[in-house]
């Protein structure tokens, strides 16, 4: 399994179905394109978009494109990755992320600091800025509660800070807690990353193989459909799935990777 010799085997320049593949690599779905309007509008209104998916349907790649888009001479991007600490530790992370040298752990004095910084950058930078929430699944539902206080600045009543917020469908559920209203109440848009369509799953393939520089397909149409059956649809599920498939094929000396390289690959998953 350790050794490389499936590459040489179908000539791929790299380690096909990366985690990691750079900005220009991403491909643009439909769902890709629907939800970098989303966020566009969002930002625009100073509002909240909330951005769902299933787990490895591909909702931090697609924020890392779209984000990757918005020119930083014109915008600051406040991300940060939630945990499923207090509300505290998140306002730390923003800190972090605009004021390195920021050392009090008082939230009155923190949440100051923050809008200061927000309005600094928006009133004295005139620049856009928003805040994006990566995980956002995983935060408490207290952190749901207080986070819009965050979008408020006692010196007029228009918003500044936009706030993107992924995570998994359950992120959902948690807003529509009485609580949470203040918040929800300012969501404008809501992108759901659903898993792929057969079509989109094949061209998929292709696009990845084309990365590591084969520009045959591979993958016979059996093998597509038991990658997106086998995935559900689900990007990194099908990563593992292709690879896999591909490193069977070689063992086994085939050229054209097929339904059962698929299948014996399916075994070693989760
Ligand atoms: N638009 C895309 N173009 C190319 N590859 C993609 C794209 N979207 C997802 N991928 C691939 O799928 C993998 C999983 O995507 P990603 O990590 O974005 O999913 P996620 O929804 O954020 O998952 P999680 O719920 O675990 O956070 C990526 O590492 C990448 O290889
Ligand atoms: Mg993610």
């Amino acid at each position: 399994m350790m050794d490389t010799s499936y590459r040489q085997f179908f000539a791929l320049t790299k380690e096909p179905f990366g985690a990691d593949i750079p900005r220009k690599d991403i491909m643009v779905t439909k769902a890709l394109g629907a939800m970098e309007e989303r966020i566009h509008y969002t930002i625009r209104m100073g509002a909240i978009a909330l951005i769902t998916g299933e787990i490895g349907s591909g909702k931090s790649t697609s924020l890392r494109y779209v984000l990757g888009g918005l020119h930083p001479s014109e915008y600051r991007i406040i991300y940060v990755t939630a945990s499923s600490g207090s509300i505290l530790e998140l306002y730390r992370q923003i800190l972090s992320e605009l004021a390195t040298d920021f050392t009090s752990s008082s939230r009155t004095a923190m949440t100051r600091k923050i809008k200061e910084e927000v309005l600094d950058l928006t009133h004295g930078k005139k620049m856009k800025v928003a805040l994006i929430i990566d995980e956002a699944s995983l935060l408490r539902l207290e952190v749901f509660t207080e986070l819009h206080t965050l979008t408020q600045f006692e010196q007029d009543s228009k918003p500044y800070l936009p706030i993107i917020l992924a995570g998994q469908i359950n992120l959902v559920d948690s807003l529509r807690y009485r609580n949470c209203l203040p918040l929800a109440n300012r969501v404008v848009a809501r992108s759901h990353l659903k898993g792929s369509d057969l079509e989109t799953m094949e061209a998929y393939l292709r696009h990845h193989l084309a990365i590591a520089g084969v520009n045959r397909m591979i993958f016979d149409d059996a093998a597509v459909t038991a990658i997106h059956q086998g995935a559900g649809g689900l990007f990194r599920k099908a990563n593992h799935l292709a690879r896999g498939a591909i490193v069977a094929a070689a063992r086994a000396e085939s050229t054209v990777v097929t339904a059962e390289n698929v299948r014996l690959a399916a075994t070693e998953l989760l």
